[in-house]
């Protein structure tokens, strides 16, 4: 029996990370610790609320004192460390909360983790999930490895690459197993709708405009959350302990051409004349620093672990569109903020 620490399980990736474990692995206690912030919503995992192999611990990686006795009381063999602050913009306007909670965050899971195991690190394990947008900025052509250096560019990406410097040097230092892995943009169910792809469905289900930050040529590389999913089960059991491994579904799209094929989408299953959508583009202000291309080289994670991506981006973004459209009541409470009123009444 292992105890496994997942925290950040009630976010976007967790929530699908928190699922594919509970249900393939009866024999694992899963804890999942999770603040409940704004990103944070337990609608994401009301299926698997009542598993007998799953408990979900609300707290908040910040609160040093917690995270200890936290360590001491649950004896956590590996961890799996989603919980961060995670959307650019946000990070532009208010910086410091990223470095608090990536930061310093990360850092007093690595120091309750350490003081648990030290000298004794036998099958444990702490795995990081991180970000391309460690790597910076590509021009027209290459991809980021595993080698590229290091260069963030927006205080989300710089909290991001200083928690994974962390990570490593607490291998260094204290010969803690540990993985990285850095990801392509994610796109799934569930997703809180401030990023691309659930905003611009939101705002063509109300009618609203579809903000294109800039000239709309910036280029992401994109992935289907379960496939994220997929791809840390197969790192947390079979990767190979202090490597580094991209993830990346070799899926490059300017927004621009996601947006009009998004826009394609919604016009045939909302019923409504091919253009409609589209029609609700609009150009705004650019984002402060915009990165203007990211692209994930995943060749080591798929030839030594065998990983591929399971659906192409054209059935995937089908089957997240459908979701939202299917899930109104998730996407109204989300939007109107209802579940936070939940939550205050439930936990103060
Ligand atoms: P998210 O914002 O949807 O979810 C983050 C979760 O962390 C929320 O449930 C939130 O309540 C929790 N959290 C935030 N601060 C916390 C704190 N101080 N203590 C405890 N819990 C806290 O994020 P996501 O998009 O699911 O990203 C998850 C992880 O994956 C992050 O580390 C992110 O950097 C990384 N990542 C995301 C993407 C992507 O495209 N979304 C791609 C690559 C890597
Ligand atoms: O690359 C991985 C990263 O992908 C993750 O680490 C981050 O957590 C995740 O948020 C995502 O970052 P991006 O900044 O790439 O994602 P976002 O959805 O915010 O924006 C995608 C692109 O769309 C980007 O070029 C900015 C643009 N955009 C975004 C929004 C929200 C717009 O043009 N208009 C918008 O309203």
């Amino acid at each position: 029996m292992k105890n496994i620490l997942i925290t950040g399980g009630a976010g976007f990736i967790g929530s699908h990370v928190v699922r594919l474990f509970v249900n393939t692995y009866p024999n694992y206690n899963i804890f999942n610790l999770d603040a409940l912030t704004y990103a944070g919503n337990l609608e994401n995992i009301t299926d698997i609320a009542d598993a007998s192999n799953y408990t979900f611990i609300k707290g908040d990686i910040k609160d040093i004192g917690f995270i200890n006795s936290l360590f001491q009381k649950h004896q956590f063999d590996r961890v799996i460390h989603l919980a961060a602050e995670s959307h650019v913009d946000r990070s532009i306007t208010n910086p410091n909360a990223f470095i608090e909670t990536n930061v310093l965050g990360t850092a007093n899971l690595l120091n309750a983790f350490r003081d648990l195991w030290l000298g004794n690190f036998d099958d444990k394990l702490f795995y990081h999930v991180s970000t391309d947008e460690v790597y910076g900025s590509l021009g027209k052509t290459g991809l980021f490895v595993e080698t590229t250096p290091y260069d963030p560019q927006s205080p989300y990406a710089a909290s991001k690459a200083a928690s994974d410097h962390i990570v490593r040097s607490f291998g260094n230092t204290y010969q803690m197993p540990f993985v990285i892995s850095n990801c392509s943009n994610n796109y799934g169910a569930n997703q809180f709708p401030e990023k691309l792809i659930p905003l611009f469905i939101h705002n063509i289900k109300n009618n609203k405009p579809l903000p294109v930050y800039g000239d709309g040529n910036y280029t992401r590389d994109w992935l289907y959350v379960e496939d994220h999913a997929k791809a840390i089960d197969l790192i947390f059991h079979k990767g190979k302990v202090t490597e580094t491994y991209n993830i990346g579904g070799f899926n490059e799209w300017t927004n621009l051409n996601l947006i009009h094929l998004l826009c394609e989408q919604l016009d045939k299953k909302l019923d409504q004349p091919k253009g409609t959508a589209a029609k609700l583009i609009t150009y705004v202000k650019d984002r402060a620093g915009h990165d203007r291309r990211y692209a994930i080289d995943a060749t080591k994670l798929s030839e030594e672990l065998g990983w591929k991506p399971s659906v192409t981006f054209e059935e995937g973004l089908s089957k997240t569109v459908d979701w939202y459209l299917e899930n109104s009541v998730w996407l109204n409470n989300v939007t109107s903020g209802t579940y936070k009123k939940y939550y205050k009444k439930m936990y103060g």
